[in-house]
């Protein structure tokens, strides 16, 4: 089932900051929808994904709530994929999807295996189970990693600039098969990227310097977009309207 999830009224201040990072944030990310958030480096991007995570230690002052559309708590069905791919050098490709397995029971069953395979397959990367990450591209880690996150099969997904390490045709290939095999779940994305937002988003949103949310306009058409006419457009003006509020 898809899950639809509110945050509100989020606030966060690091232990020896002079401000809060953000206060007072309210986002909803629609269920089975991809919502996207720009802005520049050290507004709070991934701060936001790691308290949705519940990454953010209880040193930080930290303050507001999740609410899921089901009653449910947020608990263990969110994975969150990070800014960097965070494969472990030392294990192979297979183990690092099955990780998760891995760390709770220290095995992997066959039937992980065998999802964790099919998973790759569908990520176009059979064949490099054994192989360690320092032998794969950066477009192919950026999979693996992808992978990895699928394998947790959570309704919600947080990614923090995933595709950022890749060079635009391997980054157009992976926004694709993304969208394709995230479907149904509610998505985060961060990226720095305005074409990658404006192809992906169901919503769009610009993080201000002034810590607010601003929704941005998108073309009719759904996502994965075409980088067509249009979409050059709405890039042109977003890239304006950033210049405007980031100087
Ligand atoms: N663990 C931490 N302790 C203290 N301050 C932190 C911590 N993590 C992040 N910060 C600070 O919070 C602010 C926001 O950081 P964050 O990483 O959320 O930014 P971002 O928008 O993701 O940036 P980027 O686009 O560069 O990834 C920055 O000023 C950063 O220095
Ligand atoms: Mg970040």
């Amino acid at each position: 089932m898809s899950i639809s999830v509110q945050l509100s009224a989020a606030s966060l201040q690091y232990a020896g900051a002079a401000q809060a990072t953000f206060a007072g944030l309210n986002l909803n990310l629609p269920a089975a929808k991809w919502t996207c958030l720009l802005g520049p480096s050290g507004c709070g991007k991934t701060s936001l994904l790691r308290l949705l995570a519940g990454l953010i230690d209880s040193s930080h002052q930290l303050s507001g709530q999740i609410s899921c559309s089901d009653g449910l708590s947020i608990d263990n069905r969110i994975s969150y994929m990070a800014q960097q791919d965070l494969l472990l050098p030392w294990l192979n490709v297979l183990d690092n999807v099955c990780l998760k397995a891995k760390l709770l029971t220290g095995k992997v069953s066959a039937g992980e295996q065998h999802k964790a395979r099919q998973l790759l397959a569908q990520l176009n990367l059979s064949g490099i189970e054994k192989s360690l990450p320092d032998q794969l591209s950066g477009g192919m880690r950026q999979r693996v990693a992808l992978a990895r996150t699928l394998m947790q099969d959570t309704p919600i997904v947080l990614m923090d600039e995933p595709f950022s390490a890749l060079d635009a045709v391997n980054r157009y290939k992976l926004q694709d098969l993304a969208a394709k095999v995230l479907q149904g779940r509610t998505v985060l994305l961060i990226t720095h990227d305005p074409q990658e937002a404006l192809r992906l988003s169901d919503q769009l949103y610009l993080f201000s310097a002034d810590q607010q949310l601003l929704p941005l306009p998108l073309p009719d058409s759904l996502p994965p977009r075409a980088v067509d006419a249009q979409l050059g457009q709405y890039q042109q003006s977003l890239l304006q309207k950033m210049q405007v509020l980031h100087g």
